[in-house]
């Protein structure tokens, strides 16, 4: 029997829409057909550059294509809105991280899944990253003992995208954008936090752009994670670190893009330092993290089951934790959960 091939439509032509095209080229079961983008132009380049129609309003595309699955990479406060369309239309939908602003406007999109039925997967990437996804699975096997300390950091240029990311309202800058990559996998790898403090400096614009937040987790782990947005105009590279301490091991991971030397790419560094043992260079699956993501996201449609990985509940959960960290951050206070 053939398989099915998924008609992908994507929705928002910019920085993210572009890594999602990579990813459909790379799955067998997977075209894209259409893209939309309320900017004609960014629509019109996306579609010439992609191999698909140009569309700038959503329920047209919807109409005229009736696409199986739309990826929405459009900015974080129209999600909610976006799924809504997607889901009454009987798309599944793939939506970018953060689910939404806030965890009180991340339940719209799960009402939406419940209310029309359709699969609904939001793209924490960061699970399917290689170095990260089989960080976790060495911590479920017990590789690296009890878990003890954990950090987790990235930084990067702010990114030359739409103005939206640094809208207080709209994008809310590193703490939005780049820290809920890490707090949604330390959640993933730890469970539930019972408390967090934050050390954070806003930009002129209001955001905060150098964000440490200091996590408890209710199985008493300590964690750190840091997202910083400061380094402008610099050329610094965008890096991202963990070092995870258990009772067994130690796992570091260090990822730097291409800077230094262009055509050598970037560079990622992978090792364990086991008790008792020396340090041990790690080697990195090679792996498009976007398109793993895709594949589990159509597998799941394929076999009529609610993602697990990913779930719109446990990305609800993850930017629950995002607003505490934003509390303590304005009140200067702990922040406890209830
Ligand atoms: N997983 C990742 O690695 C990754 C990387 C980048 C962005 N993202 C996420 O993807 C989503 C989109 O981010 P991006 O960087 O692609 O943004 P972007 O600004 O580069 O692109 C967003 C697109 O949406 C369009 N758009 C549609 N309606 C709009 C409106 N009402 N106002 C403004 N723009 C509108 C814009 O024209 C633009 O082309 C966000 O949720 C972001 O967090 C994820």
């Amino acid at each position: 029997m053939s398989k099915k091939i998924y008609r992908i439509a994507v929705i928002g032509a910019g920085a993210a829409a572009a890594l999602h095209a990579r990813a459909i080229k790379e799955l067998e079961n997977a075209k894209l057909i259409a893209v939309c983008d309320t900017f004609p132009g960014a629509a019109d380049r996306f579609a010439e550059a992609n191999g698909c129609k140009a569309y700038y309003e959503l329920s047209r595309l919807l109409a005229e294509e009736k696409p199986d699955v739309a990826i929405l990479s459009v900015p974080v406060f129209l999600h909610a809105e976006y799924a809504e369309a997607c889901a009454k239309a009987g798309v599944h939908v793939l939506c970018e991280k953060p689910i939404e602003m806030d965890a009180d406007r991340a339940l719209r999109l799960i009402e939406a899944r419940d209310r029309y039925g359709i699969r609904m997967m939001i793209g924490h990437v960061v699970r399917f990253w290689p170095g990260y996804a089989e960080a976790k699975e060495m911590a479920d096997r017990g590789e690296l003992g009890e878990i003890l300390s954990v950090n987790f950091s990235r930084a990067s240029q702010v990114p030359a995208r739409g103005g939206w990311i640094l809208d207080p309202e709209k994008g809310r800058g590193a703490i939005q954008d780049m820290l809920i990559h890490d707090i949604d996998f330390l959640h993933y790898l730890l469970g539930d936090v019972s408390s967090v403090y934050t050390l954070a400096a806003r930009d002129d614009t209001g955001c905060f752009d150098h964000v440490t937040a200091n996590l408890r987790f209710k199985n008493g782990t300590a964690a750190s994670a840091q997202a910083d947005f400061t380094l402008k105009d610099n050329g610094y590279p965008f890096t991202t670190r963990y070092r995870i301490c258990g009772t067994e091991a130690t796992l570091e991971y260090f990822y730097r893009a291409a800077v230094l030397d262009i055509q050598a790419g970037p560079q990622a560094e992978w090792f364990i330092c086991r008790k008792g043992g020396q340090p041990e260079a790690l080697p990195l699956p090679e792996r498009n993290a976007y398109a793993a993501q895709l594949a589990y996201f159509l597998s799941c449609i394929e076999e009529g089951k609610d993602p697990v990985l990913g779930s719109p509940e446990s990305a609800r959960e993850s930017i629950h934790i995002l607003d505490m960290i934003r509390a303590s951050a304005e009140s200067g206070e702990i922040v406890r959960e209830d």
